[in-house]
C-alpha cells in the first residue's frame, strides 16, 4: 500500500474514531428498521449459512441476522466503530474490504451498507465475489443521487458531510460494475430516507464551517433538487428525502 493510501486510510479512521459514540444517532436511516428489514429478507439468508457484514460499523446491520444465521463474521478498518459492534457478531476482524482475510468461497451471503463510498470499488468487488461461495448472495444499499439533475448539488453536500467519502453513486452505477465483476441476478431497487439535516449533521467530525457550508448548500439549491429532494425547511431545519439504492446480486454457480 502507497503512503498516499496509508494517509487515506488513517484519516478514515481518524473520521470514524470521532463519530463513533454517536454513530447510532447520527442518521435516520442507521436504525431504520423496515430498511433493516428489508435488507435482512433480500439475504435471504438461512439458519444454516454463515454471513459476512462488510464494513459493520457498530452492528446495525449484523444485529438483524444473529441468531437468524448460523454465524456472523464483521469486517471493520475503524476499531473505535468496530468495539460498538461486539456482542452483535459471532466474530469480528478488525481489517480492509479491499483485502478481505478468508479463504476463497467462504460465505453464503455478504452485506455492505453505506461502506463502498470509502473503498476502491473494483478491489472492494473482486473481494466480495472471491469469497463468496459459488450462489451466494451480495446485498449492497448506499446513498446516491436521483440522477444526473440533482448529482451535482447531491455529491457536494455529500462531501462536504464526510471527506473521507471517494466515491458518489448515480442509481444505475452498481449494478453495472457488479455486471463487469461478473455477478449474475442483479436486482437493484430504491428507497427513500427522509433525514433532518440538523440530525444529519450533528457529529462532532463535522466542524461548525462545513455545516455552515452544508446549510448554504440546501438555502441555495435549485429548484430542480429541491423537487427530487422533497427539501422542506421547517422550525429552524431542513428536510431532505435523500435516495439509496440496493443492489442484490449472486456469484454465478459454476464460478
Ligand atoms: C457509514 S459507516 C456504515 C456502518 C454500517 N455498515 C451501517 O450500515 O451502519 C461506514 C463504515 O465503513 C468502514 N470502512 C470504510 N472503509 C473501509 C474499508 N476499506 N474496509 C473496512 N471498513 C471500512 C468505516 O470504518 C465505518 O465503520
Amino acid at each position: 500500500m502507497s503512503r498516499g493510501n496509508n494517509s487515506i486510510r488513517e484519516g478514515l479512521k481518524s473520521y470514524f474514531s470521532r463519530r463513533a459514540r454517536q454513530y447510532d444517532h447520527s442518521s435516520g436511516w442507521v436504525d431504520d428498521k423496515p430498511l433493516i428489514n428489508k435488507i435482512r429478507r433480500l439475504a435471504r439468508v438461512s439458519s444454516r449459512e454463515n454471513l459476512l457484514d462488510i464494513a459493520i460499523g457498530t452492528g446495525k446491520i449484523a444485529q438483524a441476522f444473529t441468531g437468524r444465521a448460523k454465524y456472523v463474521v464483521g469486517l471493520d478498518i475503524c476499531p473505535k466503530m468496530a468495539a460498538y459492534a461486539k456482542g452483535k457478531a459471532d466474530k469480528i476482524f478488525l481489517a480492509d474490504a479491499e483485502k478481505l482475510p478468508f479463504k476463497n468461497d467462504s460465505f453464503d451471503a455478504c452485506v455492505c451498507r453505506q461502506g463502498m463510498q470509502f473503498m476502491e470499488l473494483d478491489a472492494a468487488l473482486s473481494e466480495i465475489y472471491r469469497v463468496l461461495k459459488p450462489g451466494g448472495r451480495v446485498i449492497l444499499c448506499h446513498l446516491a443521487a436521483y440522477g444526473k439533475l440533482d448529482s451535482k448539488e447531491a455529491f457536494l453536500i455529500q462531501k462536504l458531510r464526510n471527506p473521507a467519502r471517494k466515491n458518489f453513486f448515480l442509481p444505475g452505477d452498481f449494478a453495472r460494475l457488479m455486471r463487469n465483476k461478473s455477478f449474475a441476478d442483479i436486482e437493484a431497487s430504491g428507497y427513500i430516507t427522509r433525514e433532518s439535516v440538523n440530525r444529519w449533521i450533528a457529529n462532532s467530525a463535522i466542524d461548525e464551517d462545513r455545516k455552515n457550508k452544508i446549510r448554504k448548500a440546501y438555502v441555495n439549491s435549485s429548484r430542480i433538487f429541491r423537487r427530487l429532494h422533497h427539501i422542506e425547511f421547517k422550525d429552524g431545519d431542513i428536510f431532505d428525502s435523500m435516495k439509496m439504492v440496493i443492489v442484490r446480486a449472486s456469484k454465478r454457480k459454476g464460478a
